[in-house]
């Protein structure tokens, strides 16, 4: 059972591709309410395994969580599906954007609050709070995803996934593409 500020608690998992790639191996960690966690390590160490099997996605991967607990506010949540998990408000921004290429960047935007039950002002104040992130967004709100460049895609997978008033974002390699600038900005606020 987790502490009452402990938000996700992952405890020894353990994870295997195929039947037989052994990859994470007692791999613990826990994330505070409000607070944030990097995970920091060389390619092929495992931080993109440990997301998804956060967010239950590694089914696509042929993979499988076979050791350990993964706990959302105290509750196991390994055999939920990755649908059941945004709703439960926990959202992945995957690595290498992932915009529908036909929908315009407002499109995009408001397939992040597909499920949301909170009624059209609500979204249309996140709508506001996450163009005030990223402003950039806002002068191409009409363009069509597939027409803006590669670091404004990146913005419009982590607005989209915020636009979902999320509990927790998992967010995998989320300055790809991104200038300087606003990589500063972002982890200074
Ligand atoms: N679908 C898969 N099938 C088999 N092995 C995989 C699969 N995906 C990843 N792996 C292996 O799992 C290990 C960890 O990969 P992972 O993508 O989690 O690393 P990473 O830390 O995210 O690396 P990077 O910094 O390059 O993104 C690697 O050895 C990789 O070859
Ligand atoms: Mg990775």
């Amino acid at each position: 059972m987790s502490e009452p500020n402990i938000l996700l608690n992952v405890n020894g998992i353990e994870v295997i591709y195929n039947h037989v790639i052994l990859v994470l191996k007692g791999v613990s960690l826990t994330v505070p309410e409000g607070g944030i966690v990097a995970l920091l390590g060389g390619n092929g160490a495992g931080k993109t395994t440990t997301l998804r099997a956060v967010s239950n996605l590694l089914a696509g991967e042929r993979g499988a969580v076979t050791k350990g607990t993964i706990e959302l506010r105290g509750d196991r949540i390994e055999a939920l599906s990755p649908a059941e998990l945004v709703k439960r408000g926990l959202i992945q921004v995957m690595e290498g954007r992932h915009c529908f290429a036909h929908l315009t960047i407002e499109e995009n935007l408001m397939t992040g609050a597909y499920t949301r039950t909170d009624g059209k002002a609500a979204v249309q104040q996140t709508l506001d709070k996450v163009y005030a992130y990223f402003p950039r967004l806002k002068t191409r709100r009409t363009s069509q995803a597939a027409y803006t460049s590669g670091g404004e895609q990146q913005m419009c997978a982590i607005d989209r996934a915020l636009m979902a008033n999320p509990t927790m974002v998992l967010l995998d390699e989320p300055s790809m593409g991104l200038t300087p600038q606003i990589v500063g900005r972002c982890s200074r606020s």
